[in-house]
């Protein structure tokens, strides 16, 4: 997909989940909900976003954390800059505790067609565990909530891999999301990120990973069991049904141009990368003042946006097209990663179709671990 698409960061949350280390901060008071939507109207001012970019895409944090005045200005504010309803899909994240029918109806009326709600697990134990805000009824009533507005398009983000967790559980889990009859799925499989409560607890011998070989089964048994139920997983843990993919994930694991505003958004032009500001109001201060927001920027080499397109798209299911790399870098990449490509060859982790490379059910299993060989071009 060529074109430019917008993300757009809404970092706060009512709490925060012991195992996130995304850019969200609990803040809850209305005036830096205000700060927030005054800064962003001059973000998106100089941002340089076409008026129809390629997908939008309002994540989080919570952006259904809002109330709903300043959720509906939120949506002026975009509507100033970007045409929505050219926008060929519009995304929208959810939290069940804050979702309502009223919030669903703004955001629909706003021009967003697809919502993303996080879930994470229906069990009361597992939900207090991730420190999440709600419950399984939370859940199903955020889902009917926005049927009922209207929306057509819903994706429910589920996370497996929990400590101690057997496949049977997790069976369950799977089964009481199906039931809503989603339209897409995303399962992650928890990850310990430095810097979390969770990576801490781990370190201190007070967490433990799951099982390896459970969450391999896990896993295995994820795709089967979505293939029957009529879900494509066109990535590592995303699952299409009714609605298609997610275009949005798909344009930046095809390195496509993006443009993110909010605290601490990237963008990415051309191989080009900034990043913003993560604090709110040193990142509000600067948009007030009429300036760019961005606390890093890096201009990528040729070769270095050879590998970072072979690790971006190694996830995706039909791989990478190590031709069409060459043409769009001017970098050999099947030579430049030749070592790395014949290793996972021959560990039966990768394997050629064409000029396309590809994961092998085997190392769909190490799909971090294969994809990183490319991060760092050698030499
Ligand atoms: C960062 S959240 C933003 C949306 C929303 N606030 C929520 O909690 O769903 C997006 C999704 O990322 C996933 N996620 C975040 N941290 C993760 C981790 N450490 N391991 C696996 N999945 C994670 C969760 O499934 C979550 O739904
Ligand atoms: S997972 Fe979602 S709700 Fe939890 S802290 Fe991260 S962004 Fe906020």
């Amino acid at each position: 997909m060529r074109g430019t698409s917008l993300y757009v960061h809404v970092p706060f949350c009512v709490v925060k989940c012991g195992y996130c280390d995304f850019n969200s901060y609990v803040i809850t008071d209305g005036e830096s909900h205000d700060l927030f939507l005054g800064a962003l109207d001059r973000e998106l001012a100089i941002s340089g976003v076409p008026t129809a970019p390629v997908s939008v895409f309002i994540g989080g944090g919570t952006p259904s954390y809002l109330d709903p005045a300043r959720l509906t200005r939120l949506f002026e504010i975009l509507r100033r800059h970007v045409d929505l309803d050219r926008c060929p899909e519009v995304t929208m994240e959810a939290n069940p505790e804050s979702l309502t029918r009223e919030k669903a109806a703004i955001a629909l009326a706003s021009g967003v067609r697809r919502a993303s709600i996080g879930v994470q697990s229906f069990r009361a134990d597992r939900l207090k565990m991730l420190d999440r805000a709600h419950s399984a009824d939370h859940a199903r009533s955020a889902f009917a909530d926005l049927r009922s507005a209207g929306f057509t398009n819903v994706n429910l983000d589920m996370m497996f891999g929990l400590p101690g967790q057997q496949l049977e559980e997790w069976q369950t889990d799977l089964e009481e999301a199906l039931r809503l009859k989603p339209d897409h799925l995303s399962c992650y499989n928890l990850t310990f990120e430095p810097g979390t409560r969770f990576h801490h607890e781990l370190e201190h011998g007070r967490m433990s990973r799951n099982d390896e070989s459970i969450d391999s089964t896990i896993f295995t048994w994820t795709r089967q069991h979505l293939h029957a139920a009529g879900f494509s997983a066109y990535e590592v843990s995303n699952f299409a049904g009714r609605g298609g993919p997610c275009h949005h994930n798909d344009h930046y694991w095809l390195q496509g141009d993006y443009v993110g505003v909010g605290p601490g958004a990237s963008s990415h032009r051309s191989g080009v990368r900034w990043t913003n500001l993560k604090a709110l109001e040193p990142w509000a201060r600067l948009c007030l003042s009429g300036g760019r927001p961005s606390a890093t920027a890096e201009t990528l080499t040729p070769k270095q946006r050879a590998g970072e397109a072979a690790w971006l798209g190694l996830r995706r299911a039909d791989g990478v097209d190590l031709e069409q790399i060459a043409l769009s870098t001017g970098i050999d990449v099947a030579a430049l990663f030749a070592s790395a490509i014949t290793a996972n060859q021959n560990l039966g982790f990768l394997t050629m179709r064409g000029s396309r490379l590809l994961l092998t059910d085997a190392g769909l299993l190490f799909a971090d671990r294969v994809a990183g060989d490319f991060l760092t071009p050698p030499g």
